[in-house]
């Protein structure tokens, strides 16, 4: 097959485009925005395989997403499987305009270049937090004029929106991961975003406190968060496996939550921080409580207050479309043990 995909560089995509070229005679065309980073992916497959990497240089923002009148021919109804993986993945209200120009007029210009290329089936990656302010994640769409926490779900819940009106052009699917960590074998994760976004910042403060002469080894510091709250880890081998199914398994027109059925606790969570750091006096204390913040603590809930949203909820996800779609394969249904979630975070740290 002809597969065309967006977002190779990042994360999830290259993940996802070694699943696609591993024991296939896949044709994929990269469309990248930097040419830099998209050599360096294509070095790190064999010669034979890299035979079947094209690179498109292009942008989504642009109309047709840049690419020339002369690929664009050439690709013309020569495409079976789109994949759109390419995204801002921000939380911070600021950057609301860059959110949309690259989350939606992006996803519009993705699928328009797809139905001018006569593209069959059409792939979007969102996010499982277009749920939004709900506690309950389904299947479907969620409306647009419900509750969002911040510009980025808003983006990503108007262009699914969109992409299920292209519905009449080709077949659309699509696909909704939680919050996307290291590999479920090595703990591998090229991310600087969402759980790796937080770990950073509790990296950062806790050299902080080390260098201060006068700290006292006692006091605790303390994060805003919902103890019993769940935070829905999704290894990216899992993501990248289900993502790999939809080229001959997606159904059309359906929508697949790409979640932890058993989410380890916030709780959980910041013990194996602790344990990963070697932080003990990290700590966490109900978003709900009678307290009064230090000022240290008051410096490290700024630094993650961009994510204290999800550590404040608690949310769950229906998944049966996915588990359909991996019924039959070699993809088992997500099951992530406590020591799983504590090497993925000790993968972070060591590195
Ligand atoms: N990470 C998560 O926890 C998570 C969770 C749920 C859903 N998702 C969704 O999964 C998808 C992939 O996320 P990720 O974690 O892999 O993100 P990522 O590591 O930040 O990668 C984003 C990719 O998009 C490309 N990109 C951004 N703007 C572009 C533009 N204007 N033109 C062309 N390419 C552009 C980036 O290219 P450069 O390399 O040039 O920057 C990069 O390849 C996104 O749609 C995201 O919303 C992610």
């Amino acid at each position: 097959m002809n597969i065309f995909l967006t977002g190779s560089t990042g994360f999830l995509g290259g993940k996802l485009i070694q699943n696609l070229m591993k024991d296939t005679d896949h044709h994929v065309y990269l469309l990248v925005r930097n040419l830099g980073k998209a050599r360096q992916l294509v070095e790190s497959f064999s010669e034979e395989n890299q035979k079947r990497i094209h690179i498109l240089e292009g942008d989504i923002t642009s109309p047709n997403c840049g690419i020339t009148e002369e690929t664009f021919n050439q690709l013309k109804g020569k495409i079976d499987c789109f994949y759109h993986s390419a995204a801002l993945v921000k939380f911070d209200v600021e950057l609301s305009d860059e959110l949309f120009e690259i989350n939606y007029t992006g996803t519009l210009n993705t699928l328009e270049l797809a139905k001018e290329l006569a593209v069959k089936k059409f792939f979007y990656i969102s996010t499982a937090y277009t749920v939004g302010k709900k506690s309950h994640g389904v299947e479907e769409l969620y409306p647009l004029d419900a509750e969002y926490h911040n510009p980025y779900e808003a983006s990503k819940v108007k262009s699914e929106h969109l992409v299920f009106s292209y519905g009449n052009q080709m077949d659309v699917s699509i696909f909704r991961p939680a919050i996307i960590v290291g590999d479920s074998k090595t703990g591998e994760a090229d991310s600087e975003f969402t759980l790796y976004g937080f770990m950073r910042a509790l990296d950062i403060f806790k050299r902080r406190m080390m260098r201060k002469s006068d700290a006292n080894k006692d006091e605790k510091y303390r994060v805003i968060a919902n103890q019993e709250g769940t935070s829905n880890f999704v290894p990216v081998d899992y993501v990248a496996d289900i993502l790999s199914l939809a080229v001959t398994k997606a159904e059309p027109h359906t929508i697949y939550n790409i979640t932890n059925p058993n989410p380890p606790t916030n709780y959980e969570i910041m013990k194996m921080f602790k344990e990963a750091l070697q932080f003990e006096q990290l700590d966490l204390i109900n978003s709900q409580g009678d307290y009064e913040l230090s000022e240290e603590e008051k410096q490290l809930n700024g630094m993650v207050d961009i994510f204290s949203v999800y550590l404040a909820g608690n949310v769950s996800f229906r998944d049966e479309n996915t588990q359909r779609l991996i019924e039959g394969t070699g993809v088992k249904h997500l099951n992530l043990p406590p020591q799983t979630v504590q090497m993925i975070i000790n993968a972070y740290f060591t590195h």
